[in-house]
This record gives structure tokens, C-alpha cells and sequence, in this order.
């Protein structure tokens, strides 16, 4: 029996890096996936590359996360494709550098809104589709950064913080509301995707640049988006049934030391 057959999964930022492996990897295992993002001729291309191997297993579906409207349009058009909506991955982001002394008031602000509000508009407007679905899961992908600080890194630790946390009050208030929708964050360390490349790039570029960044790693290599993804299909599927409120850290041990 695939691992999440039956399920119905909304993900944002799916275009590309971890949205798009995990819609690649929930598919595999029999889900239903909605790929959903601001970019959308690489939601279209991810949608139709998953299609190829499991005909009629992806959409695509273009949405800003910090539009209110787009959230309404997206969910109603994702529950019309798919059915329903019984999983909701909060996956878009952006990250963001500065310090106390560097960062701007707009940028705070961008990131803020990108990280923390979409996921607090998103999930109150997910939460009916969620109810008449049940078993639900919601899955919040924060960061090590929501769990250990940078001085460079101000508004994404202040971002994902807040989503760590906001993940423990959405999944204890679904619990005492007896109802069997679940909500757990995730939280990768530096991970293959096109986010980290501003990070290489500050390290000096290239092999040196990742370097710089492994070398704060005890495993000594950065993650792969599959190493994420195979948190993602367990915390979807109902092998997960007992867990929530938890944060699940895919960091190499980083958050350890
Ligand atoms: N890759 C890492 O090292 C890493 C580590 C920790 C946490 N994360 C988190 O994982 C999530 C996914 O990041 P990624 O590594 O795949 O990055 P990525 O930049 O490759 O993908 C992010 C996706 O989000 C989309 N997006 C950005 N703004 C949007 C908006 N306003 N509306 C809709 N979509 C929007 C982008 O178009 C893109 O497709 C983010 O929340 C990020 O903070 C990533």
C-alpha cells in the first residue's frame, strides 16, 4: 500500500527546491498533489513532470501566499481538483540577511509577511477544508533558524521562530477542539536548493562557499531536499497519527552544538 495514497496535499512554493521534491515524493507514494506558487510557469513545469510519471497526479496553481484573495482561489480551486484538501504544507518562503544594524524596515517587513503571515491567512482559510477531510495534517516548514540565532540572519530567526511556535498553538487548538488535524513544523539546515545560494555566494562562491557552510555541520554535508521529503511523506501520511505540536529538525545535528 503506497505510503499516502488517498491523501489530498496542498503545497506552497511547489515551482521548485523542497515544494517541488516533496509534490515529486508525495506522488510517488500515491498522494494528490496541488503545487501552488508565485512562479507559475515552474509550478506548471513540476506539475506536468510528476504528470508524466503518474498521470493526473499534479496541478499547478499560481498563488501569492501573501495575498488573502489568491489564498481563497487557490484552496477553492485545489479542493475542486482534488476532491477535498486533507494535508496543507506551508512551504513557501524566502530567506533573508541582515543584522540589528543592517537590516530595513521593508525587509523585515517582506519576510514577515512571506514566512509568517501567509502561514496564519493560509491555514485559517485551509482549516474548513481541513475539518471536512479529517484525518488532516498541517506541515509548517520553519528552519535550524527558527532554533538557533545569527547575528546576519535578524528577520529570518525572528520568521521562523514565530512559525515554530504558531505550529503548537494551530495543532493544540485542533486537539482540544477534538478534532484529528495535526500540526508539527519542520526544520532543515542548509539544504540543495536555490535558497542557499546567496549563503555560498557570501562564503566566497563555489566549493569554497559550501564549504564554509559544512563545516558547521557534524555530518559534514549539507542536505539533500530528499532528506526533508522523507520527514514531509511521514508527518502527511497517517504513520504519524500520535504526533503533534512536535518540531522535527533535519540539521545534520547542527542544533546540538
Ligand atoms: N533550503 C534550505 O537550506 C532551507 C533551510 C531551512 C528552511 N528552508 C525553508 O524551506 C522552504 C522552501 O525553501 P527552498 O529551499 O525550497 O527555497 P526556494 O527558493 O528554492 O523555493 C521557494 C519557493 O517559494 C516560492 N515563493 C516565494 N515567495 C512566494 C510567494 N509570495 N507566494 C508564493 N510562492 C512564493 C518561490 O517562487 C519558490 O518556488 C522555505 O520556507 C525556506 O525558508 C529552506
Amino acid at each position: 500500500m503506497a505510503r499516502v495514497a488517498g491523501k489530498k496535499v496542498v503545497i506552497t512554493g511547489g515551482a521548485q527546491g523542497l515544494g517541488a521534491c516533496f509534490g515529486r515524493m508525495l506522488a510517488d507514494e500515491g498522494a494528490k498533489v496541488a503545487l501552488t506558487d508565485i512562479n507559475f510557469d515552474g509550478a506548471k513545469a513540476t506539475a506536468a513532470a510528476i504528470n508524466e510519471a503518474h498521470p493526473g497526479a499534479a496541478i499547478a496553481i499560481k498563488h501569492d501566499v501573501t495575498s488573502k484573495d489568491d489564498w481563497v482561489e487557490a484552496l477553492g480551486e485545489a479542493a475542486e481538483a482534488m476532491g477535498g484538501i486533507s494535508v496543507l504544507i506551508n512551504n513557501a518562503g524566502i530567506g533573508t540577511a541582515g543584522s540589528i544594524e543592517t537590516e530595513t524596515w521593508e525587509g523585515w517587513r517582506r519576510t514577515q509577511e512571506i514566512d509568517v503571515d501567509s502561514i496564519f491567512i493560509g491555514t485559517q482559510l485551509a482549516m474548513p477544508y481541513l475539518k471536512d477531510d479529517q484525518p488532516g495534517s498541517i506541515i509548517n516548514i520553519s528552519s535550524v533558524a527558527g532554533l538557533i540565532a545569527d547575528g546576519m540572519m535578524l528577520s529570518y530567526n525572528a520568521a521562523k521562530a514565530a512559525v515554530w511556535m504558531m505550529s503548537k498553538s494551530i495543532a493544540l487548538h485542533c486537539a482540544r477542539s477534538g478534532y484529528d488535524i495535526r500540526c508539527n513544523s519542520v526544520h532543515p539546515v542548509f539544504t540543495r536548493t536555490p535558497i542557499i545560494d546567496p549563503l555560498v555566494e557570501l562564503g566566497g562562491g563555489g566549493e569554497e562557499g559550501e564549504r564554509r557552510l559544512v563545516r558547521q555541520i557534524p555530518l559534514q554535508r549539507l542536505g539533500e531536499p530528499e532528506d526533508v521529503g522523507y520527514c514531509i511523506l511521514y508527518l502527511a501520511s497517517d504513520e504519524s497519527r500520535f504526533v503533534t505540536a512536535s518540531e522535527f529538525k533535519i540539521d545534520g545535528g547542527i542544533t546540538a552544538q
